[in-house]
């Protein structure tokens, strides 16, 4: 049911990401989306950009169970690895795709999922790879009225108490990507409170 429900809201939401940040996807040739659960994000790319090898790297039971289901609809250029991004090596790519997967954790798992990516992508497109993160950023000036706040620290609650991440302010994120050896982001507004941020090397 929860993958379920992730892949209603990706299935929405990678519709106006596409549309409005075409230029953040040009020029990628491969892209792995980390903790992509049942693809739904990855098909809406994979389609949008029949130039870039989308791969969804999740557990092993998450993997099985979506590209299952999947099967007879997987287009030549996506695909499905398992593993755990924590303990195992994460695909390399030009672009590392993160959404809604970091808000989940707290910072030390992060900044070793982070250095992970930095890895991954040194080898990729003459090291000029990227980390995409979509996620919620507090405060942030595209949502800091007063019921984007109140919604965001609803979700802060939520994440802390079912889990152990929560939601990041741009000083944290800055921090999280200084830390893990990232030299520069930008942040651009997407959809409410969701923002997407890309991180360079
Ligand atoms: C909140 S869901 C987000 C799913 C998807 N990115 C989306 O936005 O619809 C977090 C995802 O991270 C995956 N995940 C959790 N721990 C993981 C790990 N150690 N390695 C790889 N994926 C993991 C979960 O299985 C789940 O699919």
């Amino acid at each position: 049911m929860f993958d379920e429900a992730m892949g209603g809201d990706s299935w929405m939401f990678s519709r106006a990401l596409v549309a409005k940040c075409r230029e953040a996807f040009e020029g990628l040739s491969s892209l792995v989306d980390v903790g992509g659960s049942t693809g739904d994000t990855a098909k809406v790319i994979a389609e949008a950009f029949p130039g870039i090898h989308c791969t969804v790297f999740d557990l092993p039971h998450v993997v099985a169970a979506a590209a299952a289901s999947t099967e007879e609809t997987l287009g030549s250029n996506l695909s499905y690895v398992a593993g755990d991004m924590l303990t195992d090596d994460i695909p390399q790519a030009d672009a590392l795709f993160f959404k809604w997967v970091l808000i989940d954790w707290p910072d030390e798992p992060c900044l070793k999922v982070l250095k992970q990516c930095k890895k991954a992508l040194s080898n990729s497109n003459g090291g000029k790879g990227k980390v995409m993160i979509v996620d919620h950023v507090m405060g942030h000036e595209s949502c800091s009225d007063k019921s984007s706040m109140g919604t965001s620290l609803l979700f802060d609650l939520g994440v802390m108490a079912c889990l152990e991440g929560y939601v990041r302010t741009e000083e944290q994120w800055a921090k999280l990507f200084s830390d893990a050896g990232f030299s520069d982001y930008t942040i651009t507004p997407v959809a409410g409170l969701r923002l997407l941020i890309q991180v360079y090397p």
